[in-house]
């Protein structure tokens, strides 16, 4: 990835990891609590929110991962040739769209390495 890294994070990771916080946080106090408390799932937990198990659909994004059940474009975990239940920092590249996309979007946890 062509970007400055701070440490282990990129640039966008940081970004996606500071909004994955905000979203539990009600005031800059728990920000930091927040941070260690951060959800961690596991590559096939996060398959399990695919559209097709679970009602709930899930799709991570440099390791964030976002609940996107709420979308019409995310319908039964398919999206356009994507599939939800995976990371799929690999294939934004093929959008017409940059991550922005995810902004209105909750982050609800991590991707377990
Ligand atoms: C062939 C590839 C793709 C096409 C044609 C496509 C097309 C679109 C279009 C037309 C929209 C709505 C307009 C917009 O917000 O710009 C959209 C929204 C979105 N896309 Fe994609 N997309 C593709 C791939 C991806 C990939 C790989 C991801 C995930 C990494 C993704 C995630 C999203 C998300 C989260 C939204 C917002 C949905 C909403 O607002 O309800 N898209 N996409």
């Amino acid at each position: 990835m062509n970007e400055t890294v701070f440490g282990l994070f990129s640039v966008k990771q940081a970004k996606n990891q500071i909004k994955l916080i905000s979203t539990s946080a009600h005031s800059i106090s728990t920000l930091e609590i927040n941070f260690s408390m951060q959800k961690e799932y596991t590559k096939s937990q996060l398959a399990l929110r695919n559209g097709q198990d679970r009602d709930e659909i899930w799709v991570a994004y440099l390791g964030v991962i976002y609940d996107v059940t709420k979308s019409r474009l995310w319908r039964r975990g398919n999206h356009y040739e994507h599939w939800a239940g995976q990371d799929l920092t690999d294939e934004l590249k093929d959008a017409p769209h940059t991550e922005y996309v995810f902004d209105k979007f909750d982050a609800i946890g991590v991707l377990k390495k």
